[in-house]
C-alpha cells in the first residue's frame, strides 16, 4: 500500500514519493519499509544492552540529530504566508515585465521578519522589520526584500558585517538583548553619521510596529525599469499597507513582550485564518534615468537618503493580498531563499554600493544556511516555470537529469546556444555606460551629506510622536552599560566596579558622549523587567 498523496508546499498536488505527511494507517522507514515498533529499541533481553543492530532506531535518531538547521545570519525571527499579486497595468509606460501587467495574477511568498533576534526572539522589540515578497512569475522568479524603513545604516556593503556586529549581542557573555539596549550599537551609531537617519526611524514609532498587516515595506534602492521600447526609468519600490500605518506604544511592546511575545506572528495568521486577508498596494517613485542619477539633488544610489513623496507621487501598480497560512512552517517560511538578485526581464539593479554587495551575500548566505547549491529546488523556491539551468549535481540534487551533455552548445543532446524567438524574452542587463574611472574605494561627495534629510525626518512627525521619539532615545541610551575607549582588558573589570548613575542623555553622533561614564542601569526602575520582557527573550 502506497502511503497517500498530499499537497506540496507550494500549494499543488504531489506523488506519492513526496508525500511526507505522516499520517498514513502505519509507519515506514525514510525508505518506505513498513515498521513494526517505533516505541522500543531492540535489546539484548528485556533489560539490555541496546543493540547496534537496530538499524530503525539509529534511522530515527540520526534524522532527529540533524533537524536543525543554522538560522539566518539576520532576520532570523519571522512569518511568512502565501498569496496573490495582481497588476494594474499601470507600470506598463515604464517596464516590460509580465507580472505588472494588467489583471495579471502571480502566486506570491511573503515572509516579514525582526533584523536582530534569534529565531525565538520577541515579535515586540524595537527593530526595522524585514518584508521580503517571492513573485512566482511567468518569466521566473522575482524577489522584492524590502525593509519597513525606508532608509539603511550604512552607504557601502562592505560595512554590512561591521553594523551587524556592533547590533548583535555582546561577543564576551551574548546576553541576547534589544537593538538599542547595546553598548557597541550606540558605538557604532556614534561613529557613523551615515546611520544617523535609519536610527532616527528606529526611534520613532516606526521602530515598533502594531501588526505586519499595518506596515509599510520599501525597496529602499533605486531600480532600473526597462519597458517594451527599451526605455529605462529609475524607480523606488514602496508598499502601502490597505490597513494603514499603526505602531504600538513603548508601553504595549513591553507588556506583548512578556505576555505574548510572538504577537505578530500570531497577529498574521490569525488574521488570514479568519479571512481578513491582509493587502498591501505596490507603488513606485519614478525618475528620469539620467546619466548622474540624481533626482532633485539627492543621489539615487545613496541608500541613506529618500525622495519624499511630495517630490515624486507613489504611483500604484499592483496589489498584494495573503490568503493563505503555511502548512509547515520549516519547509516554506524557513527554508525560503531571498535573492535581490531574482530578476525578471523589465527589472534590473542599480549601482548602489549597497545593493551591489547584497547581489553577492544572499546566495553565498544560503549555500550554507540550505545545505548546498541545489536550495532552489526545495519547494518554496521552485520558480512556477521550467528550469533548464545546466547545473548538475551537488549535495540534496533531486532533479534526474536526462542526456550526456550538460553544457551549452552541444550537438549530442540537440542543445544549441539560445536563439531568441518570437515571444522569448530572455533577461538582458541593461548596458549601463561605467565611465572610465580609476580604481578606488572613495564614496562620491554627495555621500557625504548624512543629517539633512534625518532634520528633515524628525520635523515630519507630530509632535506626540516626536515625544516618543525623544522617550525611546532616552530609554534606550539609558541602556548604555559602557564607557568607550577602555580597550580589551579594562572591560570586565570596569563591569564589577559601581558606576555613577547617569541617565542617557548624549546627542546622537556626538563623540563626546563616548567618554562620559554610562548609566549604572541596574538601578533605573524597570530595568529588570524591560530586559526580561523584551530584551531578555532575543
Ligand atoms: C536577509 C545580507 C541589506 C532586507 C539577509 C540575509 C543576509 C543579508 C545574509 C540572510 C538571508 C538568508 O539567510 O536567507 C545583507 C547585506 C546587506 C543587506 C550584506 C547590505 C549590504 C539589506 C537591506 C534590506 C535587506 C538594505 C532592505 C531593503 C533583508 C530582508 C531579509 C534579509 C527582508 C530577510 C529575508 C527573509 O525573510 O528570508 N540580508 N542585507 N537587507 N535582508 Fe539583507
Amino acid at each position: 500500500q502506497a502511503a497517500p498523496a498530499g499537497r506540496s508546499a507550494t500549494g499543488g498536488e504531489v506523488g506519492p514519493a513526496d508525500a511526507r505527511h505522516q499520517q498514513g494507517a502505519f509507519l515506514t522507514t525514510a525508505t518506505g519499509t513498513r515498521v513494526s515498533n517505533t516505541d522500543r529499541s531492540l535489546k539484548a533481553g528485556e533489560r539490555g544492552p541496546t543493540l547496534l543492530q537496530d538499524h530503525h532506531l539509529r534511522e530515527k535518531i540520526t534524522h532527529f540529530d540533524h533537524e536543525r538547521i543554522p538560522e539566518r545570519v539576520v532576520h532570523a525571527r519571522g512569518a511568512g504566508a502565501h498569496g496573490v499579486f495582481v497588476g494594474y497595468g499601470t507600470a506598463e509606460t515604464v517596464t516590460s515585465a509580465a507580472f505588472l501587467a494588467k489583471d495579471v495574477e502571480t502566486p506570491v511568498f511573503t515572509r516579514f521578519s525582526t533584523v536582530l533576534g534569534n529565531r525565538g526572539s520577541a515579535d515586540t522589540v524595537r527593530d526595522t522589520r524585514g518584508f521580503a515578497t517571492k513573485f512566482y512569475t511567468s518569466e521566473g522568479n522575482f524577489d522584492l526584500v524590502a525593509n519597513n524603513i525606508p532608509v539603511f545604516f550604512i552607504q557601502d556593503g562592505i560595512k554590512f558585517p561591521d553594523v551587524v556586529h556592533a547590533a548583535k549581542p555582546h561577543p564576551d557573555r551574548d546576553i541576547p538583548q534589544a537593538q538599542s539596549a547595546h553598548d557597541t550599537f550606540w558605538d557604532f551609531v556614534s561613529l557613523h553619521t551615515e546611520a544617523q537617519h535609519h536610527t532616527m526611524w528606529n526611534m520613532s514609532d516606526r521602530g515598533i510596529p502594531r501588526s505586519y498587516r499595518m506596515m509599510e515595506g520599501f525597496g529602499v534602492h533605486t531600480f532600473r525599469l526597462t519597458n517594451a521600447e527599451g526605455a529605462t526609468s529609475l524607480v523606488k519600490f514602496h508598499w502601502k499597507p490597505e490597513l494603514g500605518v499603526h505602531s504600538l506604544t513603548w508601553e504595549e511592546a513591553q507588556m506583548l513582550g512578556g505576555i505574548d511575545p510572538d504577537y505578530h506572528r500570531r497577529d498574521l495568521a490569525d488574521a488570514i485564518e479568519a479571512g481578513a486577508y491582509p493587502s498591501w498596494e505596490l507603488g513606485i517613485q519614478v525618475f528620469p534615468d539620467t546619466p548622474d542619477q540624481f533626482f532633485e539633488g539627492i543621489d539615487l544610489l545613496d541608500a541613506t537618503k529618500i525622495v519624499p513623496e511630495e517630490l515624486a507621487p507613489v504611483q500604484p501598480i499592483g496589489r498584494l493580498t495573503l490568503h493563505r497560512n503555511t502548512t509547515n512552517f520549516f519547509a516554506e517560511t524557513e527554508q525560503i531563499a531571498f535573492h535581490v538578485g531574482h530578476l525578471v526581464p523589465g527589472i534590473d539593479v542599480t549601482d548602489d554600493p549597497l545593493l551591489q554587495t547584497r547581489l553577492f551575500s544572499y546566495v553565498d548566505t544560503q549555500l550554507s544556511r540550505l545545505g548546498g547549491p541545489n536550495y532552489n529546488q526545495i519547494p518554496v523556491n521552485r520558480p512556477h516555470v521550467p528550469v533548464n539551468d545546466m547545473f548538475r549535481e551537488g549535495f540534496h540534487q533531486h532533479a534526474v537529469h536526462a542526456g550526456v551533455a550538460p553544457y551549452q552548445p552541444n550537438s549530442l543532446d540537440g542543445g544549441c546556444p539560445f536563439i531568441p524567438g518570437a515571444g522569448d524574452r530572455p533577461f538582458v542587463e541593461f548596458p549601463a555606460e561605467v565611465p572610465a574611472a580609476r580604481k578606488v574605494r572613495e564614496l562620491p561627495a554627495s555621500f557625504d551629506d548624512h543629517l539633512s534629510q534625518v532634520r528633515m525626518f524628525w520635523h515630519s512627525l507630530s509632535p506626540v510622536e516626536q515625544q516618543h521619539t525623544i522617550h525611546a532615545y532616552t530609554f534606550e541610551l539609558g541602556q548604555v552599560l559602557r564607557a568607550g575607549d577602555q580597550g580589551a582588558a579594562g572591560g570586565a573589570a570596569r563591569r564589577d566596579r559601581p558606576r555613577p548613575r547617569h541617565r542617557g542623555r548624549h546627542r546622537p553622533g556626538a563623540r563626546r558622549a563616548r567618554q562620559r561614564p554610562r548609566a549604572a542601569a541596574d538601578d533605573q526602575p524597570g530595568r529588570e523587567s524591560d530586559r526580561q520582557g523584551v530584551a531578555g527573550r532575543r
